[in-house]
């Protein structure tokens, strides 16, 4: 081990945002235990290609339902970092409970209390704006900060199951701190885009090539945006998320909950502002507009205060497509 000072667990390490931080916290010196549910796939391999990942990362088989697996890849760790999340798209949910609510909320709660019994120093959970921005009662032109929650029985009644995991698994990590002790910190990203370490899309990432013109992805649009209305974006790039959850981890005070989120704006804007210029030849979708429902005022004024900052969106959407255009989805 060269100059490792430090050992931390992330869960789900493989995953889009969760490659990030575990990149960023491998090129601080940390050593880190990665959880991953099916080790050896090849969907990993980028892990095993970071910067000083021979010698600083291991990877742990874990499912967050199975608390043994969890307790020992976080046995020995003194921070973790919680990402592992089911983050399904809305109109692929068949079993809601089963496949996102219970690995959400109870997966949340067997990772908290793994920390407990490995005496963990202080966990960052990663939740989402979507714990924070559904609230009918929050005044209409009131911007939406940390004190915002989204209302569980509102959400519940849309049935945005997503929205409902992220909810109840943030208010049940903030609570397990209160009454145990334990040190947990939570952030709530916005939209993360940026480039992918791995070689598969994720959810998220998926929202980008829809703004280009083409069947196959047009067809899985249409109905997103219909269940979910993704055409007004507050956007957060991976990297700048990587840099806040580290940030957090160092910088925080126990129980604090902060919102991480850089740019809004609408679809229609995003391709006439940056990817018609970036991108002349691609034939955009006329049909992508936003409404003013649609538009979210997000504050991360106080992760700013700690010290966060973000790179511009024309950035993070270069980067993005430069990386989508490598694993040939934006065809
Ligand atoms: N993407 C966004 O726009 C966005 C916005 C706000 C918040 N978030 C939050 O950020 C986190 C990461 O999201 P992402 O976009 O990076 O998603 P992702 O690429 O789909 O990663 C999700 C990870 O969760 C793991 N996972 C899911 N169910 C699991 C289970 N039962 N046991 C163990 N691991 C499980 C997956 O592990 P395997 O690799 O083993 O399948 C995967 O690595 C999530 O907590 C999500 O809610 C995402």
């Amino acid at each position: 081990m060269v100059d490792a000072y430090e050992t931390v667990c992330v869960t789900g390490a493989g995953g889009f945002a969760a490659s990030w931080i575990v990149k960023l916290l491998l090129s601080n010196n940390y050593v880190v235990h990665g959880t991953v549910r099916q080790p050896g796939d090849s969907k990993y391999d980028h892990l095993n290609k970071l910067e000083r990942s021979p010698e600083n990362l291991k990877l742990f088989k874990a499912d967050l339902l199975d608390y043994e697996s969890l307790r020992l890849a976080i046995s020995g760790c003194s921070g973790v970092f919680h990402v592992a999340s089911p983050v399904p798209f809305p109109t692929a949910i068949t079993d809601p409970e089963a496949e996102v609510l219970k690995p959400a909320v109870e997966g949340t709660l067997n990772v908290l209390k793994a920390c407990v019994e490995a005496k963990v120093k202080r966990v960052v959970v990663v939740s989402s704006i979507a714990a924070v921005v559904k609230n009918p009662n929050w005044p209409k032109d009131q911007v939406k900060d940390e004190r915002c929650w989204s209302d569980p029985e509102y959400v519940r009644s849309t049935k945005n199951w997503y929205y409902l995991s992220k909810t109840q698994a943030e208010a049940a990590a903030l609570e397990f701190g209160r009454s145990s002790g334990l040190d947990v910190v939570t952030v709530c990203p916005s939209l993360i885009m940026g480039p992918l370490l791995q070689s598969t899309l994720n959810t998220s990432s998926w929202l980008l090539p829809m703004g280009f013109k083409g069947t196959r992805v047009n067809l899985v649009v249409s109905n997103l945006q219909r269940n979910v209305g993704y055409n007004y974006w507050t956007v957060v790039d991976a990297r700048d998320l990587a840099d806040a959850l580290l940030l957090v981890y160092k910088k925080s005070e126990a129980g604090e909950r902060y919102i991480c989120t850089a740019h809004a704006i609408g679809v229609e804007e995003v391709v006439e502002k940056y990817l018609k210029i970036s991108h002349p030849n691609y034939n955009y979708s006329p049909e992508l507009t936003h409404t003013k429902e649609e538009e979210e005022k997000l504050s991360s004024e106080k992760l700013e205060r700690l010290g966060w900052s973000y790179r511009p969106l024309g950035e993070t959407l270069i980067d993005s497509i430069e990386s989508y255009q490598k694993i040939r989805v934006m065809d």
